[in-house]
């Protein structure tokens, strides 16, 4: 099999990137190791930012989203019993995000690409980037029963964080940055409208608390649980306790309980892999970096990543230049930075760490109360919530 763009992994970097490219007139072949129930299921964060949803719009890939996304103007902080409003539109010049699941984007653009798209191969597993760095790089796939070769003109790893294109990058070549955190997030969807209609952001001596949705009738909350803790231990009645607490407040706000129907913790990291390219292959998305989910920035930049080397290549077809695919790990690592920036802040900023020092209590809750009554904070959160622009 031959191709121009070997895409390997069918998340949203993979699937965005090959609808950019089709689009683009430029043909790519998407490998994806699991099943398409599977990639469709998977639960994730569910906020696009501004320039994602102007992204998906552009490809054609927005009409369900503006159909039944719902468009979200701020997001509560709550912390020392008391809540906090910080209003995107007013602090950014008029830009807000939208609340439309990763599992929804990606069954779109999953439709999109089997109907008008290139081939979109489920369980077809990569199993070895070769020739990295020649001019023909090739991907070495299994796929019903047998081995397979894809040869390429170039190939992209949008395979996440557990994916085998970042391996063909020599270690000497490479510098990776890590930091992982000692607690992870206890996931629940539950059948039951949101208790209230923006995101809650919660501080409390229990820990991090978070109130999302995915409906105006399915909402998604989360507990900040130590590190290593298995879901199953928690039963549906000690997470509503815990969650009632944490978002407790001075006034009659309540939080409406209802029939859980998923559950899960999510470990917390955050990791960027540098550099992003060797010679023909290029890593986007979760292949590349990871941030902890505080401020839901991970499929927000797996599309700026896949935008900029669509972008490149279109510039290297229409004028030769190799320029904007040999800027292309630069780029994207300055956005990326303030990304991995943004999260390790919000991160830090709600989540009490084990054997947190009463010193670091009151830094943070200062940190806080610095949010509630200097707009020149509140306008620093509310840029990055919103999302840093594609250079
Ligand atoms: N061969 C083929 N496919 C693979 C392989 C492989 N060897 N290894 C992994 N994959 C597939 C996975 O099954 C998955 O579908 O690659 C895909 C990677 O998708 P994601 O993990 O969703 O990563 P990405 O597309 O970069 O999206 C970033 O993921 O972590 C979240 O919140 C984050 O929303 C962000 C998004
Ligand atoms: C989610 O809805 O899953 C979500 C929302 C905001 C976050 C993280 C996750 O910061």
């Amino acid at each position: 099999m031959r191709t121009t763009v070997g895409i390997i992994g069918a998340g949203p970097a993979g699937l965005l990137l090959a609808r950019l490219l089709h689009n683009a007139g430029i043909d790519s072949v998407v490998l994806e190791s699991r099943d398409r129930g599977y990639v469709e299921q998977r639960q994730r964060a569910g906020i696009l930012e501004q320039g994602t949803v102007d992204v998906l719009r552009a490809a054609g890939a927005g009409a369900r989203m503006d159909r039944e996304g719902l468009r979200h103007d701020g997001i509560e902080l709550r912390f020392a019993r008391r809540r906090h409003r910080i209003d995107f539109p007013a602090l950014t010049g008029g830009r807000s995000v939208m609340v439309y699941a990763q599992t929804e984007v990606c069954k779109d653009l999953i439709a999109l690409q089997l109907k008008e798209g290139g081939p979109l191969l489920f369980e077809a597993e990569a199993l070895a980037v070769e020739g990295a760095d020649t001019g023909s790089p090739r991907v070495r796939f299994r796929h019903e029963g047998r081995e397979d070769v894809l040869e390429c003109a170039y190939v992209v790893g949008c395979d996440g964080f557990w994916g085998v294109a970042r391996k063909a990058v020599p270690e000497e070549l490479t510098q990776v940055f890590e930091r992982t955190y000692p607690f992870g997030w206890l996931g629940i969807l539950a059948d039951v409208p949101p208790s209230h209609d923006e995101l809650v952001y919660a501080r409390h001596d229990r820990g991090f608390a978070l109130l999302s949705m995915r409906s105006p009738v399915v909402s998604r909350l989360y507990l900040q649980v130590p590190e290593g803790t298995d879901a199953e231990s928690w039963s549906d009645e000690a997470i509503w306790d815990e969650l009632e607490r944490r978002f407790e407040t001075d006034d009659d706000w309540r939080l409406a309980r209802g029939p859980i129907t998923a559950k899960s913790v999510t470990p917390m990291r955050s990791h960027v892999h540098e550099p992003m390219r060797h010679g023909r292959l290029f890593l986007a998305g979760d292949a590349a970096h990871i941030v902890p989910p505080t401020g839901a920035k991970g499929l927000n930049l797996a599309v700026g990543d896949v935008v900029t080397f669509a972008r490149a290549l279109e510039h290297r077809r229409d004028t030769g230049s190799d320029a904007l695919l040999d800027a292309y790990s630069a780029t994207c690592l300055r956005r990326v930075w303030q990304a991995e920036r943004f999260s390790y802040e919000m991160t830090t900023l709600l989540h009490r760490p084990p054997g947190a020092t009463p010193f670091e209590d009151r830094i943070q809750l200062a940190r806080l109360e610095r949010l509630a009554s200097a707009r020149a904070a509140e306008q620093d959160l509310a840029e990055g919530y919103t999302g840093f622009a594609l250079e």
